[in-house]
């Protein structure tokens, strides 16, 4: 099966009970038990839900992992899956990570005693260097956010498999449509679900899968014991958002590479980041180990006046937080999704006061490009 027809066709996704074609929303928080000799399957909806069981069961099939966990938020995900480690253990993170991530991990995690340190991790040998005896876990993002760098996954995978660490990727750039981490050996894949899984800006919502029975335990102990599990309702928009992923994927990626080309022609335009152009540094790794480019790309302007004054001519991107949706959406990193990083900390990344990121949506490329050229034309 391919994966197109999986989403609409893997195991769970016809209600057993009614051959419904969409599946029922349980709204119930508490189940009917006959007795305390008949524990039912489902008990309680912190410890499980079958509306959200569906969506964990199909994840996991979409990803090719083990077992599936979905989370009331993408960083609910990506926080569950560092509360396994424990006080003490120490973690090799990419150094362009989400700006969620990075604070959880320098202002909340620090606080419990789980220090991270952040590498180039396009350079295996900076990745290597930083990892000590305390070191558990690696994680990962690729293409990164906001600077869409590609790591080799491959080359992390077998290094950590070397010195026992789990291996976590953030694949919410490019779906489990455009990359399977796990098929690269990696343990943890993480989700935000609000964006192209979800795909319509009407859901948050998180998701992780696993590739062994030890860290399914491991990750559900956190899912149930934290308790940041998705809604039902939310876990039927996800569902619903799913069966679309692969189509909107196709058509927003066509249209990025469009607008990226056009972009690395601009002579307003210093810099392109996106790993479809065949000048970015990581385009061989990312097509060895990717489908597609994807739908998110980043590029430069002169300085913070031109990226107010062209956002402020455009007329279709919204202008907001957030990626992977039916509309595109332009935003600041360095004011939105990484502004809880340190300017110097942001510079050292790349993310300097002109970079704007773009999240293709399903406008018609000729309209955005026509939206883009003419806001450019007035800088
Ligand atoms: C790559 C990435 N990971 C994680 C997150 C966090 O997800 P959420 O906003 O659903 O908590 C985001 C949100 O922007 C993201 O872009």
């Amino acid at each position: 099966m391919k994966f197109e027809t999986m989403v609409l066709h893997a195991e769970g996704l016809v209600d057993k009970e009614t051959g419904a074609s969409s599946t029922p929303i349980y709204q119930a928080s508490t189940f009917h038990q006959e007795d305390f000799d008949h524990p039912p399957t489902y008990d309680y909806s912190r410890s499980g839900n079958p509306t959200r069981h569906v969506l964990e069961s199909l994840i996991a099939q979409m990803e090719g992992g083990k077992a599936g966990f979905a989370f009331a938020s993408g960083i609910a995900a990506m926080t569950a899956v560092i509360l396994t480690l424990r006080a003490g253990d120490h973690v090799v993170a990419c150094e362009d990570i989400y700006g969620g991530t990075y604070r959880a991990l320098t202002r909340v995690f620090s606080r419990l005693g789980i220090e991270a340190t952040f590498v180039d991790a396009t350079d295996l040998d900076q990745v290597a260097a930083a990892i000590t005896d305390k070191t558990k876990m690696l994680l990962l993002e690729t293409p990164s956010n906001p600077t869409l760098r590609i790591l080799n996954l491959t080359d992390l995978a077998t290094l950590a498999k070397d010195k026992s660490l789990i291996t976590v990727v953030d694949n919410t750039f490019m779906s489990p449509y455009l990359q399977r981490p796990h098929d690269l050996g990696i343990d943890i894949v993480v989700h935000s679900g609000t964006k192209f899984l979800g795909g319509h800006s009407d859901v948050l919502a998180g998701l992780v899968t696993v590739k062994d029975e030890h860290l399914a335990k491991e990750v559900y102990l956190i899912q149930n014991g934290f308790g940041a599990v998705l809604a039902p309702y939310d876990s039927w928009l996800l569902l619903r958002g799913i069966k679309t992923l692969s189509l909107r994927m196709k058509q927003s990626q066509e249209t990025a590479q469009k607008i990226a080309l056009f972009l690395a022609s601009h002579q307003q335009v210093r810099q392109v980041y996106y790993p479809g152009l065949p000048d970015h540094p990581g385009f061989a790794i990312h097509r060895a180990q990717a489908k597609g480019a994807g739908a998110v790309l980043s590029f430069e302007l002169a300085d913070q006046d031109a990226v107010k004054k062209f956002q402020q001519k455009l007329a279709y991107p919204l202008y907001a937080v957030s990626l992977g949706a039916v509309e595109s959406i332009l935003s600041y990193p360095s004011r939105m999704s990484h502004a809880a990083m340190p300017r110097e900390e942001r510079l050292k990344r790349g993310i300097r006061d002109g970079l704007l990121r773009l999240s293709v949506g399903l406008e018609d490329a000729d309209d955005l490009l026509g939206d883009i050229e003419q806001a450019l034309a007035q800088l």
